[in-house]
């Protein structure tokens, strides 16, 4: 028998977090150009469970955690994500963690851009050398093609979609020479469908190059189309772990929750029988990229209204007019009363809350505490 060692190994890994154990006792392996999908519900502890593994501040600062973690059969001792970056393991995270005014190239390349002398650093050292702009983009270029999405370099972050804002971090863990293991926590959550099928194609093109992926994603299908297997946790336990040729959606929703869970038609919700709370009625709305033009729409009191469409068919635009974000015209009506358009802070008066698609970017930060940056009337 080989005594092959798998890419990485986590052993016994447990967490507490101020006394509260979140996770307990996970033993889990990978070997390279593995995809492993990671599963569970909010809280369950895949977030955690992977900020272990990249080595981030946050888990040594709250005391650390139990178990060992082996890349390669050797035990790793992470004191910060630099010794994880060093070992080959890149991680794009929920939230993003890019520059907005720096182009997605100088993004990319952060901290690593290929520098030329100049005669200025011939005499004064390395700080003065200049950036070898044509290499970077280059290097940017190559990690961008890997991607199969088409991405603008040159174009500042703030001024990109959130889908291509998600490109571009995983385009700089792809620029990393060494990286041998990719770690994407919930990386679809903000892509459109069109995205995120480019997305899991350049997963698999990342396996063929022997890049292990560990993805975590709330959308299940995408778990079956690309991984090669399925690890599920709840209440920081790996309750599951199974080849995705063996396994089903509604299996591993049974898993994640612990009961079964009805997932055809029977789960549709009654409208209830209630008046109109908002009637939105002649809308438009001039929001770059997303044309509103003639929009009737009426709400019910206590409905859950969905608006779906492909990227920028309108759905954004929507709710950014009636909150006042761009120009738009039109009425809406809301509990009776007229709510002015083109003025968000009239909005922010009515009893109006929006919780924006890309709410790091656009939203406003209210209370440190609070991990969501929701407009609250
Ligand atoms: N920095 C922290 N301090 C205290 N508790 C935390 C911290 N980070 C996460 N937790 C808790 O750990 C548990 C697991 O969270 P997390 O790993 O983010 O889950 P998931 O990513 O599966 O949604 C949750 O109960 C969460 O509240
Ligand atoms: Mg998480």
């Amino acid at each position: 028998m080989s005594e092959r060692v798998p890419l990485l190994e986590l052993k016994n890994i447990q967490k507490d977090f101020y006394g509260n154990r979140v996770l307990e006792d996970i033993n889990l392996t990978l070997e390279e150009g593995e995809v492993l999908g990671l599963v569970g519900e909010n809280g369950a502890g895949k977030s955690t469970l992977m900020k272990i593994l990249f080595g981030m501040t946050e888990i040594r600062e709250t005391g650390g955690y139990g178990g060992d973690v082996l890349m390669n059969g050797k035990k790793l001792n992470f004191n910060s994500p630099f010794d994880a970056l060093a070992e080959g393991i890149g991680m794009v995270h929920q939230e993003f963690s890019l520059i907005p005014g720096f182009t997605a190239t100088e993004n990319i390349l952060l901290n690593r851009e290929p520098q030329k002398k100049s005669v200025l650093s011939e005499v004064f050292g390395d700080r003065l050398n200049t950036l070898d702009r044509k290499t970077m983009k280059q290097k940017a270029n190559a990690a961008i093609d890997q991607m199969g999405m088409k991405i603008d370099g040159e174009m500042v972050i703030a001024d990109m979609p959130v889908g291509h804002k998600q490109f571009t971090e995983i385009a700089r863990e792809l620029s990393k020479e060494q990286l041998k293991l990719l770690i994407l926590d919930e990386p679809t959550a903000v892509l459109t469908e069109r995205e995120a099928e480019v997305l899991l194609d350049s997963i698999r093109g990342m396996a063929k190059r022997g890049i292990s992926v560990i993805f975590i994603t709330h959308r299940l299908q995408e778990i079956l189309n690309v991984c090669d297997k399925v690890a599920v946790m709840r209440d920081g336990v790996l309750i599951k772990e199974v080849p995705s040729s063996e396994t089903n959606v509604s299996e591993i929703t049974k898993w994640m929750v612990g009961r079964s869970v009805k997932t055809d038609g029977d789960a549709h919700r009654v409208p209830p029988e209630t008046g109109t709370i908002m009637s939105i009625k002649k809308l438009w709305v001039d929001m770059p990229g997303e044309i509103v033009r003639n929009v009737n729409l009426d709400i019910r009191e206590g409905e859950i209204l969905g608006i779906g469409g492909l990227a920028g068919q309108g759905k954004l635009g929507i709710p950014n007019g009636v909150m006042g974000l761009y120009p738009a015209g039109g009425e809406v009506v809301f509990d009776g009363q007229s709510i002015p358009l083109n003025q968000p802070r009239k909005c922010l008066d009515s009893q109006l809350a929006f919780v924006s698609e890309d709410r790091r970017g656009v939203g406003l930060l209210l209370d440190e505490s609070l991990e969501w940056n929701i407009y609250i009337p």
